[in-house]
């Protein structure tokens, strides 16, 4: 799907309650694989305002969501494109769209913990230590079945004064 580069920014859009299933199929086998957190259709309808999704001729093919830990402090979570549509931006769109949300949110600092850091760090995000989030680590890591062989890199973005796209 390379034709899809030039138009994207018309395919980033709030999540509406009716999308949610089709959110959930989209990384549900990472989930089963194990390479992303589980999410539930409950957790989804009460948050549904803090996500975004990608969609082609009403097609859902990407999705990106905020999780707060304070008011502060929020971790960019289930960010996820569909395979067909990989490598055309869409996840750094999806990210874009976060920080945004995030920033009118009130937001200051936007955290990820993810296996592919350069998408993050090419946007601004810096590596960090995760257990310099405690909230994070007692909230989602204590219960990880990967706790002990965890791979996946903590990033940060301060965008409390950085001018978003
Ligand atoms: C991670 C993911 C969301 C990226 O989506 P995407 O739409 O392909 O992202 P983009 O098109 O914006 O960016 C892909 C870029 O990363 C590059 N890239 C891919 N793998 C890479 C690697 N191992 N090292 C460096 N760059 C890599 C691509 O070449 C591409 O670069 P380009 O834009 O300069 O061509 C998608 O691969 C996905 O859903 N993966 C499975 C779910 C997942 O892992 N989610 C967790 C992410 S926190």
């Amino acid at each position: 799907m390379k034709h899809l580069k030039k138009s994207i920014n018309n395919h980033i859009l709030p999540a509406q309650l009716a999308d949610i299933p089709d959110i959930l199929a989209l990384f549900s086998e990472e989930v089963e694989a194990g390479r992303m957190l589980p999410r539930n259709k409950e957790n989804l309808q009460a948050g549904i305002r803090d996500w975004r999704i990608a969609a082609i001729n009403d097609e859902i093919v990407g999705c990106v969501s905020l999780v707060f830990f304070t008011p502060k402090l929020c971790e960019i979570r289930s960010l996820a494109v569909a395979e067909a549509c990989r490598n055309n931006g869409l996840g750094k769109k999806l990210i874009e769209a976060a920080l945004i949300l995030a920033k009118e949110r009130g937001a200051e600092d936007v955290l990820t913990l993810t296996r592919a850091p350069w998408l993050f760090e090419r946007l601004g995000f810096q590596k960090n230590d995760i257990q310099n989030f405690p909230k994070k680590v007692q909230q989602d890591c204590q219960a990880c079945p990967f706790i002990k062989n965890c791979d996946e890199v903590a990033l940060l973005i301060k965008i409390k004064e950085r001018i978003l796209p």
